[in-house]
């Protein structure tokens, strides 16, 4: 029977690959490239040579920005506060690539090498019987004779040892990552220690904002319906293609060391956890959308938008349901609420930070001039307000009475 298994190129789904074959299976190794740095000719070559019937790697990269990441712009999607969802972003369409070859192959079953602990695991199977419900999951890392086996990465290191699989020189580094266009995280390892300072050499995405250029760089943002279309920068140059112009934006914020975190967040499963994240070009991008939609986005549908379809379109993403009903309902709602985002934004970055200098939109009229000035009275009737205050007050006057006769204020 064939297996169609997420292959990394590491040690974990080297020894899950080799695992497989003893178990019986034919394995055939996929790899998604959505952008990260990786020699995969060489993990080609290992995977090959460890067993694998065929290697595929995938390029997904233009998938992925104009499927995840420009909705998630044109959303201003994030996850408690503070998360922009790289690694969530990514993994629909590494799911969905990875059924594709394990379907052209007729293979049985998917594998995967994520924990028992993680987001990761519920994202990926989630979306496997999502789309090709009959598939069988292979999750060696739930398993207890795969788990009880490899208790520990000395056990891991033996039998890699044993079965011939290369293990590559590179000194491990003490955390896991994960990376793609939109972004590098990081976690476990010596940061699970919450109160451990993330070292400087850990982050391989972004400069630190203490060593950034001492001079900003300014550049533009064009938009239109809520997606950035235009990217301008270095005085003169331009991109538009969405891959492209994500590429740049990645370029810009990685050398000025902008968009790094660090926080404890909720897994669905329910475990907190304590993660590093850098997002670089997502950072700026999704910081010029909000700052137009302040400049052409009406006020309610601004508020509904923000309670109802970021929170939950995030949430859908973070909880690994992008495969649903849900998602394509509020899909369809994020389109809905941008038909007037449209205009430009003028940008700074400078050391870590990132500014608006201006916006601007030549379309979209919901901001007057003369209508918001303080210097000038314009179609606007003063003493109309004074009602509107008067009836706002009945409210606030009874319930202030009410304190006052319990002799509460
Ligand atoms: N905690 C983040 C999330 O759930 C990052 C996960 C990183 N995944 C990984 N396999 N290292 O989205
Ligand atoms: C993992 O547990 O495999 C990585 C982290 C996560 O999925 O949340």
């Amino acid at each position: 029977e064939k297996v169609c298994l997420a292959y990394s190129g590491g040690l974990d789904t080297s020894c899950i690959l080799a695992w497989l074959l003893e178990e019986g299976y034919e394995v055939i190794c996929f790899m998604a490239d959505v952008g990260q740095e990786e020699d995969f000719e060489a993990a080609k070559e290992k995977a090959l040579k460890i067993g694998a019937s065929k290697v595929y790697v995938e390029d997904i990269r233009k998938e992925f920005v104009e499927e995840l990441c420009y909705p998630a712009i044109q959303c201003n999607a994030i996850y408690e506060n503070v998360y922009l969802l790289g690694t969530s972003l990514a993994r629909p369409v590494i799911a969905r690539a990875q059924i594709a070859v394990a379907q052209r192959e007729g293979c049985v079953a998917v594998s995967h090498g994520c924990t028992g602990k993680g987001n990761d695991q519920v994202r990926f199977e989630l979306a496997f019987y999502a789309l090709q419900p009959d598939i069988k999951v292979i999750a060696p890392w739930r398993m207890p004779v795969f788990y009880e086996r490899f208790a520990g990465r000395a056990d891991l290191l033996e039998y890699a040892e044993k079965v011939g699989i290369p293990v590559t020189q590179t000194k491990s580094k003490p955390w896991s990552m994960d990376e793609n266009l939109a972004h590098c995280s990081y976690e476990a390892g010596i940061l699970e220690d919450p109160d451990m300072e993330a070292p400087k050499d850990m982050w391989k995405l972004t400069v630190d904002p203490r060593d950034a250029p001492d001079a900003p760089e300014d550049f533009t943002i064009k938009f239109e319906k809520g997606l950035p279309v235009k990217l301008e920068y270095e005085n003169g140059k331009s991109v538009s293609e969405p891959l492209d112009l994500f590429l740049v934006a990645n370029a810009i914020a990685r050398r000025n060391g902008v968009g790094r975190i660090d926080i404890v967040e909720n897994r669905f499963i329910g475990l907190k956890s304590r993660g590093c994240y850098e997002t670089p070009g997502l950072t700026i991008l999704r910081s010029a959308h909000v700052d137009l939609e302040g400049l052409v986005l009406d006020r309610e549908v601004r508020a509904l938008r923000d309670q109802f379809v970021t929170y939950n379109y995030s949430k859908i993403l973070y909880n690994g349901l992008y495969f649903s009903p849900e998602r394509e309902f509020l899909e369809d709602s994020i389109r809905a609420s941008q038909k007037s985002v449209n205009g430009t934004v003028r940008c700074r970055v400078y050391k870590g930070n990132f500014q608006v200098l201006g916006r601007s939109s030549e379309t979209e009229k919901l901001y007057d001039m003369s209508e918001s000035s303080m210097d000038e009275i314009g179609a606007f009737a003063p003493q109309d307000t004074t009602g509107f205050i008067s009836v706002q007050a009945i409210r606030l006057k009874k319930y202030g009475n009410s304190k006052l006769e319990k002799g509460e204020r």
